[in-house]
């Protein structure tokens, strides 16, 4: 494609989509080939691509495995659309998840095939949580990011999105998340994520605390959008004990986190706890849309029929989310994630070290954010400088025009996020690093 052309297409989609666009907003390129973690532009300009799909391209573009499945399967004249008849494919898929899901878990668990998004695995969640409890209240936390539909929505604590939209699930109340860097009690460290699950467990047992017993509590063990904040697994773990000393069915949403990202299959793993049901979507459709809700079988309330939706059987995203797991389970891209966290860790707190602006960095596995601050502006009690939206949105349109694609997020959206496909490679990692340096150095 000339120049020409490629200025028309951008524009072009530009003016017939919608003011909600978002990735495309910013990144005002045309891309037209992927493989790994590289993208190529209408321009034949080259990519490394750190944001792969909002952390859903767990294999990077175009794996040759996952390619391949899909390739066989829609050429074997197997049915394509099922609604959520069964089928060999959902068969093959649902064998390579329950291999995948610790033992104690898949042995009792239950999957619910949901609308091909994220946030209908939410909102599956919140009905069936309300049905086994015959409760109305949801609890999420501070920073959390649940998807857009309204009831995800509503569990979302990002007010951007929400505060122009009337009338939300009602019923929905938020917890402080032990995000050390700007410590809700103002304390940080593990004593004020300790101070948080007083909290929590004070509010869930005072009889005038104002909420009631709720049917869920919904976490992320990893805040994504939130700011790439990870709990501490002790913290999980506490959250857990409280729960369940309380009979609250804990649901993680593994959106984000799930299939290996963080260093292991499932990040709530790393807390060695077992919740009530397990979200995921992005990665499990191997770069299709998919999203299954899985929970423990002693919650299937249900009745037929209450959570359906057409596109519940996505037969290509089970081909290739079953391959997807099948190579991140063969290869041991798990392990590999926390290996290859480790280099990054070094690379960002190396740059932190030389970058006044970069108030912290943190992350676990392949899913790292390093937030910007202003470093003259006014220390809080923690010492921690005020969120810099604005130069995070400098630095990242300068990684951009070094061929690096990232993601922000978090407060004022300060937070540059990290979230490689987990094929990234060492060399690509430095390489990674060398383009942030580049970015932060050049200011022009
Ligand atoms: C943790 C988490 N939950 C839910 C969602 C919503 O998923 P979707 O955008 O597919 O609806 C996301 C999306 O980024 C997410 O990160």
């Amino acid at each position: 494609m000339n120049t020409t052309i490629v200025d028309d297409v951008y524009t072009f989609v530009r003016d017939k989509e919608s003011n909600a666009r978002t990735y495309a907003a910013v990144i005002d390129r045309v891309f037209t080939a992927g493989d790994a973690a590289r993208l190529t532009d209408t321009e034949g300009r080259q990519y490394l691509d750190c944001l792969s799909a909002a952390g859903t391209l767990a294999l990077g573009h175009n794996h040759a495995a996952v390619a391949a499945r899909v390739r066989e399967f829609l050429d074997s004249g197997q049915v394509q659309q099922a609604l959520d008849l069964t089928t060999p494919a959902k068969y093959e898929f649902l064998r390579s998840l329950y291999g995948v899901l610790p033992p104690d878990f898949a042995a009792h668990a239950k999957t619910h095939f949901c609308g091909p998004t994220g946030a209908d695995a939410v909102e599956a969640a919140v009905k069936l949580f309300k049905t086994a409890t015959g409760r109305r209240t949801v609890l999420a936390f501070h920073g959390a990011y649940h998807g857009m539909t309204s009831g995800a929505l509503s569990l979302t604590g990002n007010l951007a999105a929400k505060h122009r939209v009337a009338s939300l699930m009602p019923d929905v109340h938020f917890l402080p998340y032990p995000y050390s860097y700007r410590c809700a009690f103002g304390i940080g460290g593990d004593e004020g994520a300790r101070v948080g699950l007083r909290y929590i467990e004070r509010v869930l047992t005072d009889p005038e605390s104002g909420i009631s017993t709720p049917a869920a509590i919904i976490v992320e063990p990893v805040q994504g959008e939130g700011g790439v904040v990870p709990a501490p697994p002790e913290w999980l773990r506490g959250l857990r004990e409280i729960t369940s000393a309380l009979d609250i069915p804990l649901v993680c949403d593994e959106i984000q986190t799930g299939l290996g990202r963080t260093g292991t299959m499932f990040a709530f793993e790393a807390a060695g706890i077992e919740p009530d049901a397990v979200l995921l979507s992005k990665a499990v459709g191997g770069g299709y849309p998919l999203a299954v809700l899985v929970y423990h079988s002693r919650y299937d309330t249900w009745t037929p029929g209450a959570h359906a939706g057409t596109f519940r059987g996505n037969q290509v995203a089970m081909v290739a989310g079953a391959a997807t797991m099948d190579v991140i389970t063969a290869e041991g891209l798990a392990d590999q994630a926390e290996a290859k966290g480790r280099l990054i860790e070094e690379a960002l707190t190396s740059l932190a070290g030389e970058h006044p602006e970069i108030g912290d960095i943190r992350g676990r596995g392949l899913m790292w954010g390093m937030e910007i601050v202003d470093p003259d502006g006014p220390a809080d009690a923690l010492g921690s400088r005020p969120a810099d939206g604005n130069r995070a949105r400098a630095i990242k349109r300068r990684c951009l025009d070094h061929g690096l694609l990232i993601e922000s997020g978090g407060r004022h959206s300060a937070v540059l996020r990290l979230l490689p496909p987990l094929v990234i490679t060492p060399a690509e990692i430095t390489e990674m690093a060398t383009k942030v340096e580049k970015a932060l150095v050049d200011r022009g």
